[in-house]
């Protein structure tokens, strides 16, 4: 049986903490005192990490919970065995993300930025909203001013009509924005607030998919990229402080807030990613069948609180 952690300690779920801005916020929320359960892909390097996460803090708080956000099943499990192991939820950072360069379809036929910067998120905070409720959390979705170059393709959320890497990663990065909009709308009477935020062009492993492309990105990063520590600082000034209070459904850079890309602050769509990613979520969990059963657990769960539409 796994052990089961402090309620007393504000506890964080950081996705893609193994590298980059998710390790630089588990650091600094571990340094903070926080609880901090660390997810990224299994046979990858989160144990290491959170290893060397706990010999750079002195803090026993730092935890690994494997999983493939890629795979819509992995992100309910993934939830499932957070509750198993966490008394409470005071913040998700949905921060998992890639840049993919030639179009890889997942075993669930979906295109596999699309399914690992968006679906995986939807599908993890939605498992998640009543820990999130009960401890009146937040959400915290690193998106990208990149969304400000998307298309708006609800009609072909896959990319089977073009793929090009930089526009599917748009896409995505639209999608977190988007969903954000609507996960504030929708939690409020839950109590969550619902951030998304722009890092700025950081130095990470970010981009390294090798040949012209990864020399070009890293080139950029040397002369131009920000330290994931300065990246971090507003990840974790939003999952933290009392100062985005009340600023619910927001972006921000640099701890300021800054409009959403103007595709993202469109309701309809906002609705309508909403509906799809239920659909999409749905049919992975039902190995590919159509009939869709899942809808958003939050909705279930949290019953007395319900989670409607607007
Ligand atoms: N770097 C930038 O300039 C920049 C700019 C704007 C936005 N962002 C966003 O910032 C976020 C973090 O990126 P980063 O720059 O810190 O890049 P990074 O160093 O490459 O970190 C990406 C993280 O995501 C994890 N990950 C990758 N595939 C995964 C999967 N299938 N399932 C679970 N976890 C997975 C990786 O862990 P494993 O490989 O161990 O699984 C790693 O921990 C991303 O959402 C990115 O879009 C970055």
């Amino acid at each position: 049986m796994a052990d089961v952690h402090s309620a007393t300690r504000p506890t964080a779920l950081i996705t893609g903490a193994s590298s980059g801005i998710g390790f630089a916020t588990a650091r600094d929320l571990a340094l903070a005192g926080w609880e901090v359960a660390c997810a990224s892909r299994p046979g990858g390097a989160g144990a290491e990490a959170v290893e060397r996460l706990r010999r750079d803090t002195g803090s026993e708080s730092l935890h690994f919970l494997p999983a493939d956000l890629s795979r819509p099943q992995q992100a309910v499990a993934l939830a499932t065995s957070f509750r198993e192991r966490f008394t409470r939820l005071d913040a998700l950072v949905n921060n998992a993300g890639a840049y993919v360069a030639r179009r890889v379809v997942t075993r669930d036929g979906l295109e596999l930025t699309f399914a690992l910067n968006h679906l995986g998120a939807f599908a993890l905070t939605a498992e998640l909203l009543p820990e999130l409720s009960d401890s009146g959390g937040r959400v915290v979705t690193v998106s990208s001013d990149a969304a400000k170059a998307a298309r708006l393709q609800l009609d072909d959320p896959n990319s089977t009509k073009l793929y090009y890497g930089w526009l599917a990663y748009a896409w995505s990065k639209l999608c977190n924005q988007l969903f954000t909009g609507e996960l504030a709308r929708r939690s409020a009477r839950l109590g969550i607030d619902a951030f998304a935020m722009h890092p700025g062009f950081v130095a990470t492993s970010f981009g390294h998919t090798g040949g012209w492309s990864e020399r070009a990105v890293r080139l950029g990063q040397k002369l131009f990229g920000r330290s994931p520590e300065r990246a971090a600082d507003t990840v974790v000034w939003l999952a933290s402080s009392s100062e985005p209070s009340g600023r619910n459904g927001a972006y921000f850079v640099d701890r300021r807030e800054r409009p959403f890309a103007a595709k993202a602050r469109d309701q309809r769509a906002q609705q309508r990613l909403w509906e799809l990613s239920e659909e999409l979520v749905s049919t992975a969990l039902a190995g590919g069948a159509s009939s869709s059963s899942w809808g958003t657990p939050g909705v279930r769960r949290s019953s007395d609180r319900a989670l409607a539409g607007p």
